[in-house]
């Protein structure tokens, strides 16, 4: 057996981030970035791990990836991982990850890693990463395409996508802004305010999912100035849950005044992380930020691309 590598790609919500929790689609592409993983021949099924890593980091990743590896019976693979998107901001760092392993494990195992078992594998992994997550990470990992996402009402399966074609190239500028706070702890104290006034929750999450629903019309109708101004509308449906902070409002507001037609936060939000916008030709804006000393760096969500 010869080594072997895969990739799992990064992702982007462009609509409908934690309204997705609670059951409502949310809009989502993968990112040309992503996490590679690498495999060579070995005794046993093992995760080789970066010496950067905290303890409690390589207990979670060592844990998670026994669960995938039990899974497709445990090849004598070592697998290490190569990861060139920036962690833990709202990109999908760890569903990249789980799938990339998942690919890894599945062609170790003579199987065929499509995108449907690679994200059966990857689940196990993202379970062990999140608690409850979506799903939406690494379905759309794994599908690597747009997708309206819905998570099932069984919380223990994966939820399902609807491709959304874009007639027009998708692209995006993404920009890291302040430190992030982890998912756990956003998602955790958003759950606590909607179980305190449900109804006042449920009717901005309903609100959310419409908005995805409709972004995924405007992509498909080429309109990208209604999806740019879906995602505007949904950035103030976000800051009104309480998921925004300045160093996000300023990044939107950097974003919209480079000439996006829609920005917002991606992900869980909180104290910091990525911000995304909508951008015709995101080059200039990606100059632009980077004289200012702001990560970023442009992606094609969907759509056709240049030759
Ligand atoms: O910030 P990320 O990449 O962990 O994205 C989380 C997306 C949420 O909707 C906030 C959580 C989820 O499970 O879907």
């Amino acid at each position: 057996q010869s080594s072997l590598s895969t990739f799992g790609a990064g992702k982007v919500i462009l609509l409908g981030e934690h309204s997705v929790v609670y059951g409502h689609p949310a809009l989502a592409g993968p990112l040309s970035q992503g996490v590679k993983a690498r495999g060579v021949p070995s005794k046993k099924c093992q995760l080789s791990l970066p010496s950067t890593l905290s303890r409690g980091q390589r207990a979670l990743l060592t844990l998670a990836f026994a669960r995938a590896a039990k899974l497709v019976g445990e090849p004598p693979v070592k697998v290490s991982l190569d990861p060139e998107l920036p962690l833990s901001v709202g990109l999908g760092s760890s569903a990249a990850l789980s799938v990339a392993c998942a690919r890894l494990l599945l062609l170790a195992a003579g199987k065929e890693a499509t995108p449907r078992e690679a994200a059966r594998v990857a689940w196990e992994m993202e379970q062990e990463f999140h608690g409850t997550p979506s799903g939406v990470d690494h379905t759309t990992s794994a599908e690597e395409r747009l997708l309206l996402y819905r998570r099932t009402p069984n919380a223990a399966a994966v939820g399902r996508g609807r491709t959304v074609e874009s007639p027009r190239p998708l692209k995006v500028v993404v920009a890291l802004a302040g430190e992030r706070s982890p998912t756990k702890k956003t998602v955790a104290a958003l759950r606590e305010r909607q179980a305190r006034w449900p109804e006042r929750y449920r009717r901005l999450f309903t609100e959310m999912g419409r908005l995805a629903s409709e972004g995924a019309k405007a992509v498909e109708a080429g309109d990208l100035e209604a999806l740019g101004d879906a995602m505007n509308v949904n950035q103030g449906l976000l800051a009104a849950l309480g998921l925004s902070s300045p160093p996000l409002e300023e990044m939107v507001y950097r974003l919209r005044g480079l000439g996006a037609l829609g920005a917002k936060l991606t992900g869980a939000g909180g104290d910091g992380g990525a911000v995304v916008g909508l951008f015709l030709e995101p080059e200039a804006a990606v100059v632009q930020l980077t004289r200012l000393g702001v990560r970023c760096f442009s992606s094609q969500l969907a759509g056709p691309r240049a030759p």
